[in-house]
């Protein structure tokens, strides 16, 4: 389950450390049950990457609750969110593949992290990547790919660990309509097998054809939800 009740979030500008920081999340509440899927949409600049932020504990709120698979963010200690990081899968907006690592690589550092076996961590990433249609780019480093292998890349490291939630920040922004399509194939899989998904996308011909709640922000405030 993924719950916030009443998130304010504030970003403070690092070079006025004084000066009061302009909200950019406001009085955020909504609640996904284990194995939902949302969409989350809204005008650029709305929010969403900064909500997601927050779900993979990559922010802390200025006030407000929030509950990510059974832990409360708020107080929870550096050793335990570790743990839970690794129970979540993140596509993020901008990728952030280690440019000196393969393909290959990158998307077997979670399982390492996990410390997989190496048998177990080359079926499921041949596998993974097979299925996002790099097979023949496994060695590549992500400088000689192009953006949306790179975005496929992205994604399947994130999958690859099959996590008990799926954050993905607008992972179709580089992908044509065939392999959004696919993209969408594999991240409905996953949610069936039980992973709870969150997918920010500016693609409304995506949405209406996988109808699901949409979570919606304006100005960082939830509009719709629903
Ligand atoms: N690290 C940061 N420091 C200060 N302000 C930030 C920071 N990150 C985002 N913002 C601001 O917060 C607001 C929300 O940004 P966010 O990236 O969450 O929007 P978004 O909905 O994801 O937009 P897009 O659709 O373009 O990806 C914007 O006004 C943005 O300028
Ligand atoms: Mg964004």
């Amino acid at each position: 389950m993924v719950r916030f009740e009443d998130v304010w979030l504030k970003y403070r500008n690092p070079a006025h450390p004084g000066a009061s920081a302009r909200d950019v999340l406001r009085g955020i509440s909504f609640e996904i049950p284990d194995g939902g899927f949302r969409w989350l949409t809204g005008p650029s600049g709305a929010g969403k990457t900064s909500l997601l932020k927050l779900m993979y504990l990559a922010e802390h709120p200025a006030r407000g609750f929030i509950d990510i698979l059974g832990t409360r963010a708020a107080h929870i200690s550096r050793h335990d969110a570790a743990l839970l990081r690794r129970r979540i899968g993140v596509v993020y907006q901008d990728f952030r593949l280690l440019p000196q690592l393969s393909a290959y690589d990158n998307v077997a550092l979670p399982m390492r992290l996990a410390r997989r076996s190496e048998p177990q961590i080359a079926a499921d990433v041949s596998e993974i990547l097979r299925w996002v249609g790099l097979e023949d780019r496994m060695n590549a480093r992500p400088d000689e790919l192009s953006g949306g292998a790179q975005q496929r890349v992205a994604i399947a490291r994130a999958v690859v660990g099959r996590p008990k939630l799926l954050v993905a920040d607008e992972p179709t922004g580089n992908l044509d309509d065939e392999q959004a399509e696919r993209l969408l194939l594999l991240i409905t899989a996953l949610n069936r097998l039980g992973t709870t998904v969150v997918v920010a996308t500016h693609n409304m011909a995506l949405v209406e054809r996988y109808p699901a709640p949409v979570l919606r922000i304006e100005a960082g405030r939830l509009v719709g939800h629903g």
